[in-house]
């Protein structure tokens, strides 16, 4: 830190007094309408506050060790916000009381000391649920979330992450992520709702709508789209590694659910770190000018991700140096910069408008959509943490709600006659690397960004190996600790545990990992892993293969192995006993794959594949079988023959439980284009709809849509096109064929 800081810090502590003046004009915004207000703001400021409410700077930068706990160095973060004028910070974590004497702090600097007392706007990665709060609810990840197909549960999910979140003066949520799961091989797959477009639009917009800032709280709550666009399917997999998607796939797949979510609100976006079709995104005018600003009509605030401004230039090499990579990342349009631990940003952009490389209008455009923002989330008015929703935070309501949604999400992909296995059917051998992990059922971004120990965790969760215990009785759970198949002594302890024995429970899948931490050569589940599915199947005893992993790991030669295969992902706290109320009966198996399962490592085919394509997937999208069992019949369409594009039309079908216990089931309902002069998709999912069902009960669903919609498609600009022909809508059994004539 430079030798005057702190003489800086003192003077500027007494200008900050003398200009107390300027502050409370600044704050008194009753008196006028918040364009006026935010218009005699920027008047008041200088170029350096400008460019300094355009920078988001990470908490660890003010730290007073420098890592994400929640102890201010208060030099450091005197310097942050009156020498460097920082208007955004993000990123710490630790316990809630703490959060609120952090942000108080930060907050009484900014809207105290600094000149105009613009108060902070401050952003987390609240990714599933509270996760960066000690007492927080840890739920499900999104792709675990996302086979629920229950639009219901992810607003819950919302709603309790946000009344965990917001009292402590995080009002600003880097959630949810919109990107499509289409790579597997991807670290960041199981951030995502899964790969269908319309389901992560869906689901997004359920996070958007429920994320709202609850009755009595002062302040409001944003959401963050991420990442703008293309991030989810690089050519290696990789994390950040280039992305090369032709524009027809862009505009099919990869933009819809990001317009599902800006037609829904979403007020401020995340652009994506990488290279898509040879730019770095943040530096890309395509993308956020003409996709974003342009073609979406988006009108909020662009956020760089972490450090990216510099990434173009040491990551990409896609700027001679910085200066020249801002420029272009301000002429692209960016906003605010998540410059994290250095103020080079701030410089470089000074810099560029002295020389008149970039003007100061183009710099208020942004700043005026930054003030605006914190404007509307009232914080002019109540800058600091409310304090309220405290005793939430953790309650056994909101564990209750996570076990819920686990529930609801836990995919049955095989089951021979196995499952269920109620209390009393005999006894269990549990092993495999996750049967006594609290780690691995919470996966990454769990109070730290790559998770964290069991000894960590929160002493109330239950493993599989607890919630078992716990529900069928500790004498009837052998549990096998984790072992080497290659190690004699292990296979005759297993060989012999297994004798012993009714039925064998495996888990498998992967440890944590975040981002570029989670990059693999090889999509397959690990050798050790195959190999303990094996040693379970010479047993002869009916075999369970959990999978709890982030993405799906090739299970192909193990899957003959087991008897009953159960998808559950990163189900979060409530993970062990909802797989256990599953696994008993209990609850009844309701999630579906909202992605493939792929057979092999090397074919990867989305379900929305061309005809010409093979689609050969272990388990395909949609997959996901129940202790009951449904029937669809009396399917009926209102109209047969459309030409009125925009005339609504209906589709009924009635949905029974033909089975003798209560269940929910997923109505997907796909569309079928039969042809297109650009080839179409061989069937792309148009609505679904979650439907609980006592036995023998049956239910009628109607589903409303506008035939211009569902019945056209963009072309690589984005302009629809729709075309005369035959289309087929498909749900369970049922298929209706409709044509379309142009009147
Ligand atoms: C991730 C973002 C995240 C940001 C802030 C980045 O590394 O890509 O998704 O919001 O960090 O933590």
């Amino acid at each position: 830190m430079n030798k005057n800081i702190p003489l800086i810090l003192t003077v500027l502590t007494v200008l900050s007094g003398i200009s107390c003046r300027n502050r409370r004009d600044a704050g008194d915004r009753k008196q006028t309408d918040p364009g006026a207000f935010v218009e005699r703001l920027l008047g008041q400021m200088t170029l350096e506050e400008k460019i300094g409410q355009m920078t988001q700077i990470c908490f660890s930068t003010v730290t007073a060790d420098g890592s994400k706990k929640l102890v201010m160095d208060e030099d450091k973060l005197r310097e942050a916000i009156l020498v460097h004028h920082t208007g955004s910070f993000l990123s710490a974590s630790g316990r809630a009381a703490d959060w609120v004497d952090f942000i108080t702090l930060a907050q009484r600097v900014a809207v105290e000391e600094s000149r105009l007392g613009i108060p902070l706007l401050i952003g987390i990665d609240h990714v599933h649920g509270a996760n960066y709060v000690d007492e927080g609810t840890i739920l499900p990840h999104n792709l675990t979330l996302s086979c629920s197909f229950d639009t219901a549960l992810v607003g819950t999910a919302a709603r309790i992450t946000v009344s965990e979140t917001l009292g402590l003066g995080l009002v600003w949520n880097f959630a949810p992520v919109l990107d499509l799961g289409r790579n597997p091989a991807w670290p960041r797959f199981y951030e995502t709702f899964g790969e269908d477009p319309l389901c992560c639009g869906e689901m997004g917009l359920a996070y958007i709508r429920n994320y709202r800032a609850p009755g009595g709280t002062p302040y409001g709550a944003v959401t963050c789209g991420k990442h703008f666009i293309g991030y989810s399917d690089p050519k290696t997999g990789r994390d950040r590694t280039p992305a090369w998607i032709p524009e027809q796939a862009l505009q099919e797949y990869f933009i819809p659910p990001f317009r599902i979510a800006i037609e829904g609100g979403m007020r401020t976006m995340m652009l994506n770190s990488g290279e898509l079709n040879g730019e770095p995104v943040v530096t890309s005018g395509y993308v956020s000018d003409h996709l974003l600003r342009g073609q979406l009509d988006f009108d909020g605030v662009v956020l760089t991700d972490i450090k990216d401004i510099s990434k173009v230039v040491e990551m990409h090499a896609g700027a001679p140096d910085e200066l020249e990579a801002t420029k272009l990342a301000l002429e692209a349009g960016v906003d605010m910069s998540m410059a994290c631990n250095a103020y080079d940003f701030q410089d470089y952009v000074k810099t560029l408008v002295e020389n008149g490389e970039v003007r100061e209008k183009r710099i208020d455009r942004s700043v005026r959509r930054i003030l605006r923002l914190k404007y509307d989330l009232g914080l002019f008015d109540h800058p600091f943490p409310s304090g309220l929703m405290m005793d939430g935070i953790g309650s056994a309501e909101h564990w209750q709600s996570a076990e819920e949604m686990a529930s609801g999400s836990i995919v049955l992909l095989k089951n021979e006659g196995i499952l269920p296995f109620p209390k009393g059917s005999g006894k269990i051998l549990l092993g495999g690397f996750a049967a006594d992990s609290k780690t691995i059922l919470n996966g990454a971004w769990t109070y730290q960004w790559m998770g964290v120990p069991d000894s960590l965790q929160p002493a109330a969760m239950m493993t599989l190996l607890d919630a078992m215990e716990e529900y069928y009785g500790k004498e009837a759970i052998t549990f096998l600790t984790d072992g080497d198949p290659a190690d004699p002594v292990f296979r005759e302890e297993f060989a012999q545990k297994a004798r012993d024995c009714d039925l064998i429970v495996l888990t498998a899948g992967e440890m944590p990992y975040s981002e570029f931490k989670g990059d693999i050569d090889d999509l397959s589940l690990d050798d050790r892993q195959l190999e303990l599915a094996g040693m379970a199947a010479e047993s002869g005893k009916p075999v369970v293969l959990i999978l709890l992993e982030g993405r799906p790991r090739v299970i192909t030669p193990a899957e003959p192995m087991a008897g009953a295969i159960l998808f559950a992902g990163i189900p979060g706290c409530g993970g062990g006993r909802a797989l256990t109320r599953i696994i008993s009966g209990e609850v009844n198996p309701s999630g579906r794959l909202s992605f493939t399962y792929p057979a092999s490592t090397n074919h990867l085919v989305p379900y929305y594949h061309k005809a010409s394509e093979q689609y050969n997937p272990l388990f395909p999208f949609g997959a996901g079988l129940s202790y009951t069992t449904y029937s669809y019949s009396d399917p009926e369409i209102t109209d047969t023959l459309v030409s009125d594009p925009s005339a609504s039309m209906k589709l009924g079908v009635t949905v029974t439980n033909t089975g003798t216990v209560a269940g929910k089931e997923v109505v997907l309902v796909y569309l079928r284009d039969r042809s297109g002069k650009i080839t179409r998709p061989v069937k792309k999912l148009i609505a679904f709809r979650k439907v609980d069902l006592a036995p023998g009960e049956s239910k009628r669903l109607e589903f409303r849509f506008i035939p211009g919609d569902i019945f056209s498609y963009p072309d690589r600009i984005g302009v629809p096109v729709l075309e005369e022909g035959w289309f087929d809508l498909i749900t369970g059994t049922e298929i209706l064929a409709v044509r379309y004539v142009a009147r």
